[in-house]
């Protein structure tokens, strides 16, 4: 019999109902608590009593430590209502695939559900309810260390993984075991912290909140995210965790989330730094107006919604708001019932890094990888090249990336043992990171290797929360490794690690540059493949490549100004005077092993009424004897608006497959939502006039139509 949650509610003393907008970490519960009161207990200013009438959990480990956990705290609870546990299962459990900036490169929202799906029927396992993904937050700033958990610059991109994220953490009922509860995040604008500088603050006009930075989150709500998390930054001066604008303005009354909201992790204490709030009482009452209802990682709820409500201050009635919604994510999760939901110790032998999972991780790693040069078809090479592969990640097994605590890289293959297993002839191996680290004997070997392999790029641990960096290059030893193999070596090929756009300098002397992100538990594999031509690397860059760091922030979908450089020799125009406004790669490129081109456009009306569908035909041509998958993408530009609109904005893309000259005919249909733009007073606008159709296999070399609007 379902639970009355309303009754629920009215049976609990107002001490327990402050106490389910608590979440703690899982060892409270069954630590000896007499130590952690001198710890983490003491640290937050609460009591063994709040422990137990808190009502979730951040973290979980196992299923043998979730029934002890959930065991000890019903033990203890007198309305034996459960602890929901929560944690961040970004992209993989311990089955881990690429991180979701490489996942978004394969323009393939299929990939993102694929893996989310797993990733929750892995952690389910351990009993976890809710993960903390997707991370919708646009970022056009590849300083910020936190783009490597997105899906890159562009909103119909992020729009589409963050729908496809939910779709596949809460699949068919997250009151399924196997099932989870998705939590979008970072509320709001999180991704456009000022100077790429992680938890800094966030100016947003209306314009591109609307346009580029809302979008995303609202695809996450209309897809059925279940939580919403409150950003660190500050929005328009405001913390998100107090934002009645963010919170409930926008939140509940525009886009009707009636879901649980939570704070990031001490970001409702936080405020108190941010100079929103003199101490915590105060923020405690901030957090309740503007609508916070769990409150994760600080206890200013526990300490001081009591008084704040018997004084008067705070109405108890939101209170029991928060309560209620937190009661029914806990009933629709099936945890009245079962409050063990999905913790199983067979189904975690049997489902956990499970090699169906493992096989299906290296698949969506396929088509993730971006092939940014390919020089003289210098990839792939073949099996009876002699090849010497070099840098510090030829013998790595770091290749998960971060955000991936429960995956263990000790099962993960180097590069060096993939590509022997896939049959490669490897003459050397050197984990060399600078030119001075070889030997005379590694540079006559690799003199004599048919083809250089140079494993390199960045540190996984140089991407992720608190990872921004005012300087995207690469150590200066491994852009001079790339330069000494060229002057001596037949073949240069560059196999690129990391977790955002990198500045590549001489990296480009290479025959060829092939950008791996990090790609997961099978990542290895998949390279050796991709290198030795089993694969066709087929991704494309979800965010601007820029030629140096003084070029950022940087986007595809800019402004046209007034001034646009036209390379007509007129030197009062916009542009730098050290270096082209063009980027090094921009958004959507990325090369294959065939030669795909667009041979035609065709638009099936030049004259459209408002509220029309424009239906668009165009053939791929295959001009290689390869087969292999590309994405051919959609860009539309409101020529004439106020405000002015973006050069182009991509609207529609698709990942086709051709085999060796072939030729197919793609359609796309653009809905009056591919015409319109939301104005400043959030009012969806769609202009009359002419509007280009751009089609390109990336953004910048594209075939143009002109239609207009009625
Ligand atoms: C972190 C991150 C957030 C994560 C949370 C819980 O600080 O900002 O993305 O979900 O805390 O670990």
């Amino acid at each position: 019999m379902a639970t009355d949650i309303h009754e629920l509610l009215n049976s609990l003393t107002l001490k327990e109902k402050i106490g389910q907008l608590q979440q703690l970490p899982p060892f409270l519960y069954i630590a000896d608590l007499k130590n952690e009161v001198y710890g983490t207990v003491r640290d937050l200013g609460i009591t063994e009593e709040d422990v137990f009438l808190s009502g979730s959990v951040l973290g979980i480990r196992n299923a043998s430590e979730m029934i002890d956990v959930q065991k000890a705290y019903l033990k203890r609870s007198r309305h034996q209502i459960p602890l929901v546990i929560m944690a961040d299962i970004i992209h993989g459990y311990e089955t881990i695939f690429p991180i979701p900036l490489a996942m978004a490169a394969s323009f393939d929202p299929e990939v993102a559900r694929k893996a989310a799906r797993i990733a929750a029927i892995e952690a389910q396992t351990a009993g976890i309810h809710v993960s903390f993904a997707p991370m919708a937050d646009v970022s056009r700033d590849p300083r910020w260390g936190r783009v490597m958990e997105g899906s890159g610059e562009d909103v119909c991109l992020a729009k589409a993984f963050a729908k496809a994220t939910v779709e596949g953490f809460q699949h068919d009922g997250i009151e399924k075991i196997g099932n989870m509860a998705s939590c979008v995040k970072h509320f709001a604008g999180y991704g456009k912290v000022q100077a790429g500088r992680d938890y800094h603050a966030v100016e947003m006009s209306m314009n591109e909140w609307y346009n580029t930075y809302l979008p995303p989150y609202e695809a996450a709500l209309k897809a059925g995210a279940r939580l919403v998390m409150a950003a660190f930054n500050t929005f328009n001066g405001v913390p998100a965790s107090i934002s009645p604008f963010l919170m409930r303005e926008t939140l509940r009354d525009r886009l009707l989330f009636d879901g649980v909201t939570i704070t990031d992790y001490d970001s409702l204490q936080q405020v108190i730094a941010h100079g929103a709030a003199y101490d915590q009482r105060d923020a405690a009452r901030l957090g309740m107006t503007a609508g916070i209802d769990i409150e994760m990682g600080s206890a200013t709820y526990v300490k001081y919604l009591e008084s704040l409500i018997t004084e008067g201050v705070i109405d108890e009635s939101l209170l029991d708001q928060a309560v209620l919604r937190i009661l029914e994510l806990k009933r629709d999760l099936g945890l009245f019932e079962n409050p063990f939901k999905g913790a199983d110790l067979d189904a975690e032998k049997a489902l956990v890094r499970s090699e169906a999972h493992l096989q299906a991780a290296e698949k969506l790693a396929e088509t993730a990888s971006v092939l940014l040069r390919n020089d003289n078809h210098a990839l792939p090479f073949m099996t009876h090249d002699t090849v010497a592969l070099i840098g510090p990640y030829a013998r790595s097994r770091s290749t998960n990336g971060g955000w991936s605590w429960h995956g263990d890289i000790e099962h993960n293959e180097t590069l060096e043992e993939a590509l022997i297993r896939h049959k490669a002839t490897i003459s050397l191996v050197s984990d060399a990171d600078n030119k001075e680290a070889l030997s005379d004997h590694d540079k006559t070997m690799i003199k004599a290797a048919d083809v250089v392999v140079l494993a390199i790029g960045e540190h996984w641990r140089d991407s992720g929360e608190a990872r921004s960096k005012s300087m995207i290059a690469l150590d200066e030893g491994q852009i001079e490794l790339v330069r000494f193999a060229k002057t001596v070596s037949k073949r240069v090929v560059v196999v690129l690690y990391g977790g955002r756009p990198l500045v590549l300098d001489d990296i480009v002397l290479a025959d060829a540059v092939l950008m791996t992100w990090f790609l997961g538990s099978r990542a290895s594999s998949v390279i050796a493949r991709t290198l030795l031509g089993n694969i066709s690397p087929s991704g494309k860059l979800p965010m601007t490549f820029p030629k140096n760091n003084g070029q950022i922030p940087i986007h595809y979908d800019h402004l046209n100004t007034g001034r646009p450089n036209l390379r007509d020799g007129n030197p009062y125009v916009t542009q730098y005077i050290d270096v082209q406004n063009e980027p090094l790669y921009p958004f959507g490129y990325g090369l294959t092993y065939a030669d795909i081109v667009i041979k035609d456009l065709q638009v099936d009306r030049e004259i459209m009424a408002k509220g029309d569908v424009l239906h668009i035909d165009l053939t791929l041509q295959n001009n290689s004897d390869v087969t292999s998958e590309d994405v051919v993408q959609i860009y539309v530009r409101d020529v004439v608006s106020l405000p002015v609109r973006p050069v182009k904005e991509m609207k529609a893309f698709k990942r086709v497959k051709l085999s060796g000259h072939q030729s197919v005919v793609v359609g796309f249909d653009l809905g009056p939502e591919a015409f319109s733009y939301v104005a400043e007073n959030g009012h969806v606008i769609l202009d009359s006039g002419l509007f280009e159709i751009h089609a390109g296999m990336d953004s910048q070399k594209t075939i143009k139509r002109l239609i207009e609007m009625r």
